[in-house]
């Protein structure tokens, strides 16, 4: 198919919710994507996140592929030996109680909304229902993910009425301890938000509102399925606030490109979800969890993360030195880059594009989540686009 027909098919049958570039990827190999008409792209995006190591790394489709020769799905009736196995390291190399496998983030968090205010309606009664999220934050597009997301601009009113019990806040201490009251039972975090501009929260604001929530038993849930997985560096982006969440969510980067979602949980939450309180189709889906597996297999290794957070230094470093460059936010490989005024993340991902460079945005900044094996190769040629790119501007 030509480019032409791809779009022209994709606009007479797709609903128009994206705002699509003018290219169509067809294959890739590492973080190196390749259009229909042989173009290649360094891949600075992974697919927001997704491919964390990489396209069609081959010993993920490898495991993926024999999965699914085996048995694709199993309904969540029955057990199977792959889902089990997903479930038992992700609570093993958590060290959390228990976990429910979803099929994306915005699922994962639902499941970890509902079970905050079971927990509460299970140990305080009714009425203690209310979930506090911080402004900026970005929690999933379903409803209720939708009305926990801390922005004004996801709300209009054509999807109203949003779901109740939500409030927000700014990050601050004083902003948090106005917010809460006797009717709040959890608060959610992403401590560094993503989609918000990759804008880490204060360690020590983290802190204080872990401390004030645990001596309130306030559940601290943590929404990880942007910046976990080895993604800033550390399995758990959480680990590095050396704080210890009640609830942590997954999603993006665990499937390695296939849909999945977690929702892992402290001890003294493991048996809230009782039968018939929650579930999912697809949730577990074998084959996701064979993906999974070999993920989890790759990225939780010490070595492995260390390289995480030299290239994502590396990146860090080499990208602050460019002309038009204020900042550069974040950890790891998940870096936000702030330009001059005047100057679009938007127009800046345009032209990276158009010159064999995918990036992504998060408002006015670039944003970066490579694959987390990507090679010093494909980093400096990814860093001497962008640099061309963003050096070009008056
Ligand atoms: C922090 C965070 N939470 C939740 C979501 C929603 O995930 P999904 O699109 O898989 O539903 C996202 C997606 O960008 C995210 O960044």
């Amino acid at each position: 198919m030509t480019f032409e027909e791809i779009k022209q098919m994709d606009t007479a049958s797709a609903m128009p919710t994206y705002a699509r570039y003018d290219v169509a990827l067809c294959s890739g190999s590492g973080a190196t994507a390749t259009d229909e008409k042989g173009k290649t792209y360094i891949d600075f995006g992974a697919g927001i996140g997704v491919n964390a190591l990489g396209y069609a790394n081959p010993g993920w489709a490898q495991a993926v592929a024999k999965q699914a020769a085996t048995l694709q799905h199993v309904s969540n009736l029955y057990y199977n030996p792959t889902t089990v196995q997903l479930t038992d390291t992700l609570v093993r190399l958590s060290g959390m109680g228990a976990v429910f496998m979803a099929n994306s983030g915005a699922e994962a968090n639902e499941c970890a909304l509902k079970l905050a205010r079971k927990y509460s309606f299970d140990t305080y009664g009714s009425g203690r229902n209310e979930i506090l999220t911080l402004k900026n934050s970005f929690h999933g597009r379903t409803m209720t993910t939708l009305t926990a997301t801390g922005q004004d601009a996801l709300h209009p009113d054509c999807f109203g009425p949003y779901a109740g019990g939500f409030s927000y806040c700014d990050t601050t201490l004083e902003a948090f301890q106005n917010a809460v009251n006797d009717r709040t039972c959890a608060v959610v975090m992403e401590l560094i938000q993503g989609e918000g501009g990759v804008v880490p929260l204060e360690p020590a604001f983290v802190k204080q509102v872990c401390a004030i929530a645990k001596e309130k038993d306030i559940l601290v849930i943590i929404d990880e399925v942007q910046s976990g997985v080895g993604r800033t560096g550390t399995f758990f982006c959480y680990e590095q606030y050396g704080i210890k969440p009640d609830i942590v969510t997954l999603a993006k980067g665990l499937g390695g490109g296939l849909p999945i979602g977690a929702c892992l949980c402290a001890e003294k939450l493991e048996g809230v979800m009782t039968s018939g309180t929650h579930g999912s189709t697809f949730g577990g889906n074998p084959v996701s969890c064979a993906g999974a597996l070999y993920i989890l297999s790759q990225v939780n290794d010490p070595a492995f993360l260390q390289q995480v957070r030299q290239k994502g230094d590396l990146l860090k470093k080499k990208i602050e030195s460019f002309r038009h460059v204020k900042s550069v936010s974040g950890l790891g490989l998940m870096l936000g880059i702030e330009l001059d005024a005047g100057i679009a993340g938007a127009e800046v991902a345009k032209r990276c594009v158009a010159n064999g460079l995918i990036v992504l945005t998060a408002k006015t900044r670039v944003r970066l989540l490579p694959p987390l094996n990507i090679t010093d190769d494909e980093i400096n040629k990814g860093l001497a686009i962008l640099q061309s790119v963003i050096e070009n501007f008056e």
